[in-house]
């Protein structure tokens, strides 16, 4: 891993360990949001917002709080992708998942909190108003019944009957590339992008956001556990369609690939400095967590 991609996690995991300290008399709540939300991770969402920042010509402490917005909503998204009503999942980051460790009731209420969370943490941003609120609304598209939580319902759908070629694809783009959409974005905002360097940070996410996702679905099927801090096998367990089931390991390879390019491809012309991003794409392609 390259040294500015642990600078920024560095500062990220700093600024997130401010959060939720206080002594109130709900501390298991408070915990049970430490926990998770500390537990390590790879940080893509908020590293990503942080250079989106940088590369539009911004400070990227700038995006802190629109980096910890994200990886707030990340982490609930988590926590109830991990419940038994959903993957059923007992490992994350190689620790017990939040219902394993604090029961089910208090990993609900952990999410829904980290939820709310997440917009404070971007609305309160010391960033002018306008800045706060185009960044709110971003997460909130990204997040909600038009994003990420449409992805998950598309998901669970693939549990029940196989899903299409262009159904897989709309599950990727919701589940895992709204996020990753949001985070760019926000840190294009953050820095006071340009329109055009918007729409660019729109279409490296988007190809981004598919191919991390393309590579998490090969890994559930032929990673190690012990490296991927989660559990191996999930997705076949359930008999979810992924890119696995749908194309086979090497044709999900090559998507990979091929999405991994289309990424890089977004960038050029758009921003002076692609160094770090292209770097960071091509180590998402091969990560083995
Ligand atoms: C896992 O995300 C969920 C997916 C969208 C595939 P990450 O692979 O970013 O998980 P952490 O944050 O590094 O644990
Ligand atoms: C999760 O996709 C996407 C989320 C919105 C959390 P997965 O269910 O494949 O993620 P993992 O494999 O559990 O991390
Ligand atoms: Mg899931
Ligand atoms: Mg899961
Ligand atoms: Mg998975």
């Amino acid at each position: 891993m390259q040294e500015w991609y642990k600078n920024y996690v560095n500062q990220i995991e700093a600024y997130l360990g401010g959060f939720f300290q206080a002594k109130v008399a709900w501390a298991p709540l408070y915990e049970a949001m430490r926990y998770s939300l500390l537990s390590g991770g790879k940080r893509i969402r908020p590293v990503l917002a942080l250079e989106f920042c940088r590369v539009v010509g911004g400070a990227p402490d700038q995006a802190l709080p629109f980096a910890a917005a994200v990886e707030m909503i990340h982490t609930y998204s988590l926590i109830h992708d991990d419940l038994p009503a959903m993957d059923d999942d007992d490992l994350r980051r190689g620790r017990p998942t939040c219902h394993i460790q604090y029961g089910e009731g208090l990993a609900i209420l952990a999410g829904d909190a980290l939820q709310s969370a997440a917009f404070r943490a971007a609305l309160a941003a010391d960033l002018p108003e306008d800045i706060r609120c185009r960044a709110g609304l971003i997460l909130a598209r990204a997040a909600g019944e038009d994003g990420m939580v449409a992805g998950q319902v598309l998901d669970l759908e693939g549990e029940t009957r196989p899903l299409s070629e262009a159904e897989l694809s709309q599950v990727h783009l919701h589940k895992t590339a709204a996020l990753i959409q949001a985070a760019c974005t926000m840190g294009v905002v953050a820095g006071g992008g340009s329109e055009a360097q918007y729409s660019a940070a729109i279409r490296f996410a988007r190809a981004l956001g598919t191919a991390f996702q393309i590579r998490d679905d090969i890994l559930d099927a032929v990673g190690d556990e012990a490296t991927l801090g989660k559990p191996i096998g999930s997705d076949a367990a359930s008999g979810k369609t992924t890119f696995v089931t749908l194309y086979g390991i090497e044709r999900a390879e090559a998507m990979l690939t091929e999405q991994t390019e289309a990424a890089k491809t977004a960038l050029s012309g758009a921003f002076t400095d692609t160094e770090r991003l292209l770097w960071l794409a091509d180590w998402l392609l091969g990560r083995e967590y």
